[in-house]
C-alpha cells in the first residue's frame, strides 16, 4: 500500500507547492515509486514540474468530475520514479460541481483505489483552503503534512486545522494520523524567526520535523526552470533541507505503521495541544 501524504495548510504562500515538489522530487531519488497530485487550481506544483498542460491535456478536474481513470491523468517528469497528475485552473470548477455530487468527500479517495499498487508515495500538494478539495484531499490520504511558516503570525489558523482534521478523523477518515508539522522559510538571521521556531516546538512536542527548511533563493527559482531543487541546485542548504525531510519520513514509515512523528500520534492529542 502506498502511503498518502496529504499537504495542508489553509494558509496561503507557507511552502506547501515548494514542499510537495521537492519532497516528491527526493523519496523519487530515494527510489520511492512516487505520485504527486496538483490538488490546486492555481497549478504550481505542475508548472513547478516543467508539466505545459496544452491543449486538452487531461487533469485533476477530469479525475474528480469527470471519472478518467488515474492512468489516464498521469503525467511522466524529470525525475525517474515521479509521475504527477497535472491541474489547470478548470481545477476551480471541480470545487464547485464537486458540491452535488454524490460521495462528494471521496471522490478522490475512490480514484487512487488503484494507484496503491503502482506507488510507493502519493504526496497530495492542497489548495489553501478548507473546502472540498482539501477535505478530499485529507479523505484521501493515511497522514498529513503541515507546513508552517517561520514568522510571526505561523501558529495562527492551526487551531482550526487541526479540528478540521478531527472532524475529517470523526466522520470520514477514522485512521487519518498527523506526520508532522515541518518548518518552512527559515532566516537564521532574523531573531524572530528562531523564536518561532521555539514557539511551535513547544506548541507540537515530538510532532516538528528537525529538518527546517530555510528561506533559499535557489528555492523560490527551481520552479522558473520547471524542476525541483535536487536538479536545479543540489548542494544548496534549501536541497540539503529537504533531502532530510524525506530521509526523516522515510525513517518513520520504517518505524511505524505509517505513524506520525509522536509516537502515539492521533490528531486528538495535537488538538489538545492547540487547546492549551
Ligand atoms: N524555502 C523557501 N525559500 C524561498 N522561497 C520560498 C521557499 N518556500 C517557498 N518559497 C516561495 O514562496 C512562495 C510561496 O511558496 P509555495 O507556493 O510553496 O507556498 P504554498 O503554501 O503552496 O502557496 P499557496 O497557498 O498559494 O498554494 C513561492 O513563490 C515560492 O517559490
Ligand atoms: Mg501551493
Amino acid at each position: 500500500m502506498a502511503h498518502t501524504i496529504a499537504i495542508v495548510n489553509q494558509k496561503g504562500g507557507v511552502g506547501k507547492t515548494t514542499t510537495a515538489i521537492n519532497l516528491a522530487a527526493y523519496l523519487a531519488i530515494f527510489r520511492k515509486k512516487t505520485l504527486l497530485i496538483d490538488l490546486d487550481s492555481q497549478g504550481n506544483a505542475t508548472s513547478g514540474l516543467g508539466v505545459i498542460l496544452e491543449g486538452e491535456i487531461a487533469n485533476t478536474y477530469h479525475l474528480l468530475i469527470e471519472g478518467r481513470s488515474l492512468s489516464s491523468v498521469v503525467q511522466p517528469t524529470t525525475i525517474t520514479n515521479l509521475s504527477l497528475v497535472p491541474a489547470s485552473p478548470d481545477v476551480a470548477g471541480a470545487a464547485v460541481e464537486l458540491v452535488n455530487q454524490p460521495e462528494r468527500e471521496f471522490r478522490l479517495a475512490k480514484v487512487l483505489t488503484d494507484a496503491h499498487a503502482s506507488f510507493d508515495t502519493i504526496i497530495i500538494d492542497c489548495p489553501p483552503s478548507l473546502g472540498l478539495l482539501t477535505i478530499n484531499g485529507l479523505v484521501a490520504a493515511d497522514s498529513v503534512l503541515i507546513p508552517v511558516q517561520c514568522e510571526y503570525y505561523a501558529l495562527e489558523g492551526l487551531g482550526q486545522l487541526v479540528r478540521t482534521i478531527e472532524l475529517v478523523k470523526t466522520h470520514l477518515k477514522p485512521s487519518l494520523t498527523i506526520l508532522g508539522v515541518v518548518l518552512t522559510l527559515f532566516d537564521r538571521r532574523n531573531r524572530l524567526a528562531h523564536q518561532v521556531i521555539n514557539e511551535v516546538r513547544k506548541h507540537f512536542p515530538g510532532y516538528v520535523f528537525d529538518a527546517v527548511i530555510p528561506r533559499s533563493i535557489r528555492l523560490a527559482e527551481a520552479p522558473s526552470y520547471g524542476v525541483p531543487i535536487v536538479k536545479h541546485a543540489p548542494w544548496s542548504p534549501g536541497a540539503q533541507a529537504y533531502r532530510n525531510l524525506a530521509q526523516e519520513i522515510m525513517a518513520l514509515e520504517k518505524q511505524s505503521n505509517l505513524i506520525g512523528k509522536g509516537a502515539a500520534t492521533s490528531a486528538t492529542m495535537v488538538a489538545d495541544v492547540v487547546k492549551r
